[in-house]
């Protein structure tokens, strides 16, 4: 049986993509720092251990390894955090964004990457967003983090590429649930998002998870890192907006 590793996974989205990929037949073992959540996330999936870990915490993320013995078939680097405060924001939530989102990322994936290679398979999709496509100032430190995730990906995915382990990334746009969700309680702003998206609604999870187990499965084998953009069409609206 194939296994997903799935960072973040107590929280909306990584619900979302553990649900999906349990459907698809795949053992998951789930890692976050939430066990609590993790566990009611785990409780709806067939076959899922929880692992309570925080991703930039190395060696734990090593023994860890250790304990699951084979390298995963996938690799889901789902773990992110947001803080307000636009580009005015305290520096040490800059800087734990940063840590989060990208170093989190980028120190499992360093651990799994060349052990996928050594077999010679593996997917790692790495979760971004629409932010990192089209930032604002309101985002602060978040459209960074994920720009580089998105520029880690392509880099990982040449190195790694020859060795039948494919890298690429999943951009979520407005999605009504996880870090989204407080948004999605306010009916003004919901409004006024889905007068932006061509899609004329904010996103689910659901749209998310199916974009990652189609770049999971076998049926993506030739896609080496992309940057999916999952939005209903907002980033694509805001450039028609500066063109016309
Ligand atoms: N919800 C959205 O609208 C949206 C849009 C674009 C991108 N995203 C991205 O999707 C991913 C999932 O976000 P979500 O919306 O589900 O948010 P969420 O807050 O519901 O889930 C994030 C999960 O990551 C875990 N986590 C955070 N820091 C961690 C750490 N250091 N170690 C271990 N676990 C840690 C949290 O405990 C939580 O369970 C994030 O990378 C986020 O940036 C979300």
């Amino acid at each position: 049986m194939k296994c997903a590793v799935i960072t973040g996974g107590g929280g909306g989205l990584g619900a979302a993509i553990a649900a999906r990929l349990s459907r698809d037949g795949l053992q998951l073992a789930l890692f976050d720092r939430d066990a609590q959540s993790t566990r009611v996330v785990a409780q709806n999936c067939r076959d899922a251990k929880v692992f309570e870990l925080d991703i930039l915490d190395e060696a734990a993320l090593a023994s860890t390894l250790v304990t699951l013995g084979e390298p995963p078939d996938i690799l889901v680097n789902n773990a992110g955090v947001t803080a307000g405060g636009g580009l005015d924001q305290p520096l040490e939530d800059f800087r734990r964004i940063l840590e989060v989102n990208l170093v989190g990322a980028y120190v499992l994936s360093r651990l799994v990457a060349p052990r996928m290679a050594q077999r010679g398979s593996g997917v790692i999709v790495n979760i971004t967003s629409g932010a990192s496509v089209a930032t604002a100032p309101s985002v602060g430190g978040y459209g960074p983090s994920k720009a580089a995730l998105a520029n880690l990906t392509r880099a990982f995915a040449l190195r790694y590429a020859p060795h039948g382990v494919r890298m690429n990334a999943v951009a979520p746009g407005f999605i009504a649930a996880g870090m989204g969700a407080g948004n999605a309680a306010d009916p003004d702003l919901v409004l006024r998002r889905e007068a932006r998206i061509p899609a004329r609604r904010l996103g689910t999870p659901e749209d998310v998870a199916g974009v990652v187990a189609f770049l999971a499965s076998d049926e993506a084998r030739y896609i080496h890192g992309q940057e999916i953009v999952v939005d209903g069409g907002l980033t694509i609206a805001a450039l028609a907006n500066t063109l016309d």
